[in-house]
């Protein structure tokens, strides 16, 4: 059988483009949960449509940035820098990234926020419309297209627009949040309807799922089914579909000479302390600040562990247009001096913070040595790095500290310890009680986590909502 044909819609393409030259591109893997679920996903014959992360105006650097991402079968969309002002860093990360995470507007412009809500939407429109055009182009008969994000909610419309036959899918990899929420955004009905012209609707947890049909029914006043929602007769099916890992390509890394090496070197250069981990892209939604000061409480009271433990967090500089993560930058750095001043000595620190990536063998490496790993969103769709620990702890059979806000804390709430990030004492104390935890507990612990991360895994989230996206659409034609 051939395999089914798949356009990937996500803003952000899989690699990321820099220029060298004229014509000449140095392409990176970009760094998010998006794209690294989506890489594990291989059933399918798929093309990916996006940006690539860089402005690119002139004739030539757009034939050649094309011809370099055909090789990785990406489809370039190309977006001016005033449009990227606009769509990705207005409307998308400054509005709906904080709004989705129950952060509300961000405090300083927020009057400045509301004064462009407007313009702001019409780029956002408007860049979706480029995204559409680009998936026209690219389209035959029979192929699923399956939207991605919080970038793409006009997509879905635009493309029935375009070809009412079309098989499209639109799944958010954030929170969906309380239709309390999603009630105070100018646009918030013309979303909604937007997205409502999918096929399917799929989200990381059922509760998101809730959240998404309570809001169309309360500001639409449209019917919800336990299917999903009904208008006039049409149903858009909407359903949760958890996300997870592709667990074999972590646990193969381990085995290479090369992260083998890498390991070795971590356990010589740590030796003698217990290593604690935090791997989050630099954004106020992961509670970067809040686990910092828990850990410096921890630091405070208990004396005899100030030299037997160190934190090693990796924060990767993300949106850094986008003001608000600008002041996240510049608080955290503040924080982390003064705890490294207050309790460092000539030669350690307690913390070591990295403001950049890792390589995936680096990562693979980092999360095996690690013996407790902090993930303290305040809010986070499911939260990936929690997965991708347990996959690599295997032989070491870490503890896992994980914020009852994720996705995640939903599948792996019983391996994991709990905990409500904003309450500092409380993670505090749990890091007391990661560190002390028995080998039998940690034991269980992880192999209930573990079972989870490897038969919940990418690929089998990909089949399931595809499967799902083609059978909605039988099932509505027998409805005709
Ligand atoms: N990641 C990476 N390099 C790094 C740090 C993180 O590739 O230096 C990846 C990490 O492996 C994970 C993803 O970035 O797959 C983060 O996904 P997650 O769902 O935890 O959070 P998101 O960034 O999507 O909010
Ligand atoms: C989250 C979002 C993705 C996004 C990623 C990285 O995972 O759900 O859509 O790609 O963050 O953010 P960026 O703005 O760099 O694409």
């Amino acid at each position: 059988l051939p395999k089914q044909r798949l356009l990937v819609v996500a803003n952000r393409l899989p690699v990321s483009a820099v220029r060298r030259g004229e014509d000449s591109w140095a392409l990176e893997i970009s760094v998010g949960g998006l794209v690294s679920a989506l890489l594990g996903v291989n059933e399918f014959e798929a093309r990916w449509i996006g940006w690539a992360g860089v402005n690119v105006p002139d004739e030539i650097g757009q034939r050649t940035l094309t011809w370099a991402l055909a090789e990785k079968r990406c489809i370039p969309v190309f977006l001016d820098e005033e449009v990227v002002h606009q769509y990705y860093n207005g409307y998308c990360n400054n509005i709906l990234w904080p709004l989705f995470h129950y952060l509300g507007l961000p405090q300083e412009d927020r009057l400045a926020t509301t004064r462009s809500f407007q313009s702001q939407f019409d780029a956002y429109k408007k860049a979706n419309q480029m995204f559409a055009d680009v998936v026209n182009e690219h389209y035959q008969e029979g192929d699923i297209v399956w939207c991605h994000d919080y970038h793409l909610m006009f997509l879905p419309k635009c493309l029935k627009e375009y070809n009412s036959k079309m098989k499209v899918g639109w799944f958010l990899h954030t929170p969906f949040p309380s239709s309390e929420i999603h009630r105070t955004l100018p646009s918030r009905s013309e979303l909604l309807r937007s997205v409502l012209a999918a096929d399917l609707v799929g989200f990381h947890t059922y509760d998101y799922a809730r959240h998404f049909v309570s809001a169309c029914t309360r500001i639409l006043g449209l019917e919800g089914t336990p299917d999903g929602v009904e208008d006039q007769g049409k149903l858009t099916r909407v359903a949760a579909f958890p996300i997870g890992i592709d667990s074999d390509r972590f646990i193969r890394a381990l085995e290479l000479p090369q992260v083998q090496d890498h390991i070795k070197e971590l356990k010589e250069r740590f030796a003698g302390r217990k290593v604690m981990l935090g791997v989050d892209r630099l954004d106020m939604i992961k509670g970067i600040p809040q686990k910092i000061l828990a850990f410096e409480k921890f630091l405070e009271e208990n004396g005899d562990w100030r030299d037997k433990v160190v934190l090693l967090q990796i924060a990767v500089p993300t949106r850094t247009d986008v003001p608000e993560y600008q002041k996240l930058t510049c608080q955290v750095h503040e924080i982390v001096g003064r705890i490294n001043g207050r309790f460092g000595t000539l030669t350690t620190v307690p913390i070591h913070h990295l403001d950049r990536s890792l390589d995936f063998h680096a990562l693979c490496a980092l999360y095996a040595v690690t013996d407790v790993a902090l993930v303290t969103s305040l809010r986070d769709g499911m939260n990936l790095v929690s997965y991708e620990f347990v996959a690599c702890q295997d032989s070491k059979k870490g503890v896992l500290i994980l914020s009852e806000f994720a996705g995640a804390a939903q599948s792996l709430g019983a391996g994991a310890i709990l905990v409500n990030p904003w309450n500092i004492t409380e993670v505090s104390a749990s890091i007391g009680y990661a560190l002390n935890m028995p080998a039998d507990e940690r034991e269980k612990r992880h192999n209930h986590n573990f079972m989870h991360v490897t038969t919940h895994t990418s690929q089998e989230w990909a089949e399931t909502f595809v499967s799902e996206l083609n059978d909605t659409i039988v099932e509505a034609q027998l409805r005709i």
